[in-house]
């Protein structure tokens, strides 16, 4: 299973890296934006600062929503470095674009995925990963998890090699529950990885271990 960590954030980026688990980053247009990353040149330059804190595969997404517009920055983009994956949202251009790039070599995340029927087309089109939105499933109180067990489902059925890509996740339990159903990769923020690490017997076995050592050695 992969770990992405869906931030633009250079400083938390490292910190996961260094954590020495992190196989990639995800980013959209509102991650940037919230890093006050605006205008396209910044923008392109921020994907390579992320590339070469990075190994693995940093999804860049386009902005055009026409197939013209999204095969020009999709071509764009990879040629910025090899680790970008080009991210494009699930409408019909979007569909066409996945194709086209698939039958280029080009790698892609078709993102804002929200339902079983456009995860087995994202798959039809040569999708690297499909990123069904978990966490904002679960906002309009319906169950976000069970569409990563139905992608999988299908995506078994017919051995296709989409990676399914959870995203939207928010916390901890996001990321155990995906890697129960098999979800290939998940992104969320470095909170709900760390989480991962944290138990109280832990903290406090290691207490009573550092307290029993310091007694033995006054
Ligand atoms: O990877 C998609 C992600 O950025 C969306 O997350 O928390 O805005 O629903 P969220």
């Amino acid at each position: 299973m992969k770990f992405f960590i869906d931030t633009a954030n250079l400083d938390q980026i490292r910190e996961a890296q260094a954590l020495g688990v992190l196989d990639g980053v995800t980013t959209n247009p509102s991650l940037m934006a919230k890093e006050g990353i605006t205008g396209k040149n910044n923008i392109l330059k921020h994907y390579v600062d992320i590339c070469t804190i990075v190994e693995g595969d940093v999804s860049a997404e386009v902005v055009s929503t026409d197939f013209e517009g999204m095969v020009k920055e999709g071509e764009e983009l990879v040629e910025l470095h090899d680790q970008i994956v080009v991210k494009v949202p699930m409408i019909k251009d979007g569909v066409k674009a996945l194709k086209y790039f698939s039958d280029k070599g080009i790698r892609t995340n078709c993102t804002l995925v929200f339902s079983v029927g456009q995860a087995l087309l994202a798959a039809k089109a040569g999708a690297t990963y499909v990123s069904p939105f978990i966490g904002r499933l679960d906002d309009i109180s319906t169950d976000g998890l069970n569409l990563i067990a139905e992608i999988r489902h299908i995506y078994d059925n017919y051995a296709f090699d989409t990676q399914i890509l959870a995203a939207s996740v928010r916390h901890t339990m996001h990321i155990v529950d995906c890697a129960k159903l098999g979800a290939d990769v998940i992104t969320g923020p470095l909170s709900a990885i760390e989480g991962l690490l944290k138990h109280p017997l832990t903290d406090i076995g290691l207490a009573k271990f550092l307290a029993d050592y310091q007694k033995g050695n006054k």
